[in-house]
């Protein structure tokens, strides 16, 4: 039996149980390390505080934020997505357990980074629309978010958090993985919204290709040429 169809079997059975207020476990996708771009290991030592790191997963034409939440604490709670229903987002990682990853795709209207610009950043010192500290806000429309807390909706028109990656941290030799994440069904309304613009960047279909074995994390200002300050 694959993980998927234990899922699904896991799931008949909780519901049959009678729980009422029951999340569906993060996705398993292939696990991945995290690499620098000379393929060196990323470690956890070596995420900054000031910026997110921008990697690609589950699929090419996916990216995601890596954000080290330094003095700030992770928590969890669960969420419901309109796209793929609810979930619990995963505790940090790290020898703080400040690590933490979403997928950079706003959920309001969709704006996400690229080589050119991103109109979605980590303000990890706090910006005019963001507030406090430690925000994620998207200056397309004013959305913000708190990726101390699952990347809830703080404010602004989005109804609903950015969606989970889940990370792993290997004590012995401080390096990370990414192993699963929420978002197969939001994904797919992301690859519909932006297909030619992907297509252009990556290739006919080579977008929706899972990520296998590594990929290379970058700051987000070494990633995208604009990254407007709102
Ligand atoms: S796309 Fe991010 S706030 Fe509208």
């Amino acid at each position: 039996m694959d993980r998927r169809c234990f899922t699904q079997w896991c799931s008949g059975a909780v519901l049959a149980q009678g729980f009422a207020s029951w999340a569906a476990p993060i996705e398993d996708y292939a696990s991945i390390a995290l690499v620098h771009p000379d393929g060196a290991p990323l470690k956890a030592s070596e995420v900054g505080t000031d910026e997110a790191m921008v990697f690609a997963y589950p699929l090419k034409g996916i990216p995601c934020y890596l954000i080290n939440l330094g003095d700030r604490k992770s928590s969890t709670q669960t969420f419901t997505s309109p796209d793929d229903g609810d979930y619990t987002n995963p505790p940090g990682v790290g020898p703080k357990g400040n690590l933490v990853a979403f997928v950079a795709i706003c959920t309001h209207q969709l704006s996400y980074p690229t080589p050119v610009a991103s109109y979605l950043r980590y303000a990890a010192g706090g910006s005019e629309l963001g507030g406090g500290p430690g925000r994620i806000v998207c200056c397309a429309h004013g959305s913000v978010y708190d990726p101390a807390q699952g990347a809830a909706r703080v404010s602004g028109p989005t109804q609903n958090p950015l969606m989970p990656v889940r990370l792993s941290h290997d004590t012995a030799t401080d390096q990370l993985s990414a192993t699963g994440a929420v978002g197969r069904k939001f994904f797919e309304r992301f690859f519909q919204n932006y297909k030619g613009e992907l297509i252009e960047r990556f290739g006919p279909g080579v977008y929706r290709q899972e990520v296998q074995d590594s990929a290379v994390a970058v700051p987000l200002s070494t990633y995208s040429r604009q990254v407007p300050a709102c």
